[in-house]
């Protein structure tokens, strides 16, 4: 284990996750001769598997689901899936979408709750329908339809956050040293509520690309708010013969830009990566 690895880091996927990682997974190619690159935030945990997908010759988009797949599944990472912060209700509400290079097909799912992999639910969007988003109740509904588990995904930490959240700041009530006193882990969340996300882009062994972003979104969030996440173009963007680019941090400022898109094209035009960055702020 190396110096910046910790436990966290080792998170492996029960059998429901894996159950659902497999739902409209592509079948096995034999792996091509091109030099495969894979990037994500968050975990390197998220790379590693990723990359040892393309290696083996799976599908670059799958890839990318799975690698955020641990993020998702892991109760003590607060900004996806299981253990995401919750909006002011309580509730976790969570956005994804996905793209896939060589069909340059893409869908979203916004508002999806109690589904731990809410980029799998956007590729089987993706695949077994012609519409490119879909939200809330329904997307449930299809999830459910489609064979994915459902579970309450919040946990006790994030229950406790919230409570603390919602006691403190909406309530005013006269409780700061109760705040105090929380787990640090807990009051952290309270006192900075997370709008953290996860973003993965894989290049396969063909040059072939496929891209995935995944959120809980902005935490304690007005019940149905829905941030850059699932919007293609916002949340992540590609070209297969061009690039790939995706989004994190605070969604309502890349809806008014629409930065991912706009980063790929900058790249057309001939920008290096850190240019076409900086020439969409
Ligand atoms: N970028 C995630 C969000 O704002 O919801």
């Amino acid at each position: 284990m190396t110096p910046s690895m910790n436990r966290r880091h080792f998170v492996t996927l029960g059998t429901a996750s894996l159950a659902a990682l497999s739902i409209g997974a592509a079948p096995i190619k034999k792996p091509g001769s091109r030099k495969p690159v894979v990037i994500a935030s968050g975990r390197e945990q998220t790379v590693q598997i990723a990359m040892d997908m393309v290696l083996k010759g799976h599908d670059p988009m799958d890839a990318a689901i799975a690698g955020v797949a641990i993020v998702e599944a892991d109760p003590n990472d607060h900004s996806v899936g299981l253990g995401g912060t919750p909006n002011e209700e309580g509730v976790v509400e969570l956005d994804a979408c996905v793209m896939h290079g060589p069909t340059h097909g893409g869908a979203g799912v916004a508002g999806l709750r109690n589904i731990v992999h809410p980029a799998a639910v956007a590729r089987c969007i993706l695949q077994r329908t012609r519409h490119v988003l879909m939200v809330g109740d329904n997307a449930l509904k299809f999830a459910r339809e489609h064979g994915f588990p459902e579970q309450d995904l919040l946990t006790e930490q994030t229950r406790n956050a919230w409570i603390a959240w919602k006691e403190s700041k909406l309530r005013g009530a006269r409780i700061p040293e109760s705040v105090a006193a929380l787990d640090p882990v807990v009051r952290d969340l309270v006192d900075r509520p997370t709008h953290g996300t996860i973003h993965c882009s894989a290049l396969d062994t063909h040059g072939n690309l496929g891209a995935v972003t995944t959120t809980s979104g902005l935490g304690y969030k007005v019940p149905g708010r829905v941030g850059d996440s699932p919007i293609l173009g916002a949340g992540l963007w590609l070209d297969n013969s061009v690039g790939s680019c995706g989004s994190v941090g605070l969604g309502e400022v890349n809806l008014l830009n629409c930065a991912s898109f706009l980063v790929v094209e900058n790249l057309r035009r001939g920008l290096k990566p850190k240019d076409a960055l900086v020439a969409t702020t």
